[in-house]
């Protein structure tokens, strides 16, 4: 199964998802690789400073460029294909697509998160074409976690595409999040109940979306 994360927007929680899922599949026992398509290599890096924490060992490669082969071809190794792209139009993320599952576009609670989603709506649609198999959905992340802030209400009640499902689930701006990024943790290894459980529901949410 091919779970690819992608956005045309930068900063949005791409890596941030891709390494959290990454880790919660690995503890369930699955057999994960992390495949960072970006060269920024923010997930590859993090994979480094995971080796030396001896948590759970999750596999990873650095792929550019035309990565469709490389991931069907990863599909057929291993029991989850995790895809982490740069934030913007890529060939990466264009042929990720074709081979992906499923596609997650993450986006924050703001308009300006909001207005990039059509063209990538257009993307997942094209690409739908070649590769019918592929789902797709957006998640909402970094939403205010005070309750007198409205926006992620807002954001819901304006999130209108077809094709593209809006997952419930969502990531609450934590400061656990970048905790653990910065050393090779999933906030599932960080005593964080509230964040463990939006990366369990999370999870939970897409593998009941590629089932259906
Ligand atoms: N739920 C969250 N709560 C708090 N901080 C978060 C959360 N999600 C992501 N961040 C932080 O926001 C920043 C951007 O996140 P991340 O690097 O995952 O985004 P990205 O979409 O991969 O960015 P890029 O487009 O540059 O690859 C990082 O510093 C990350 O630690
Ligand atoms: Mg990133």
């Amino acid at each position: 199964m091919i779970i690819l994360i992608g956005s045309e927007k930068g900063g949005v929680g791409k890596s941030t998802l891709a390494t959290n899922l990454s880790a919660f599949f690995a503890i369930q026992g699955k057999d994960v690789i992390l495949v960072d398509a970006d060269r920024q290599s923010t997930s590859a890096n993090w994979i480094q400073d995971r080796i030396e924490t001896k948590k759970t060992k999750i596999d990873c490669v650095r792929q550019y460029d035309n990565i469709k082969s490389t991931l069907q071809s990863l599909d057929g190794r291993y029991d989850i294909v995790i895809v982490d792209c740069q934030g913007r139009d890529s060939k990466e993320l264009r042929t990720g697509l074709l081979a992906a599952d499923l596609v997650i576009a993450p986006f924050r609670p703001s308009q300006w998160d909001l207005d990039t989603l059509p063209t990538m709506v257009e993307l997942i649609s094209s690409a739908k074409d070649l590769n019918p198999k592929l789902k797709a959905c957006a998640i909402l992340t970094m939403s205010p976690t005070n309750h007198n802030i409205n926006e992620l209400e807002l954001a819901r009640s304006v999130f209108k595409f077809d094709n593209l499902v809006l997952l419930q689930s969502v990531t609450c701006d934590r400061k656990v999040y970048r905790d653990a990024a910065s050393i090779g943790l999933s906030v599932l290894e960080m005593d964080n109940e509230k964040a463990s459980f939006e990366i369990s529901e999370i999870a939970t949410e897409i593998i009941t979306i590629i089932n259906s």
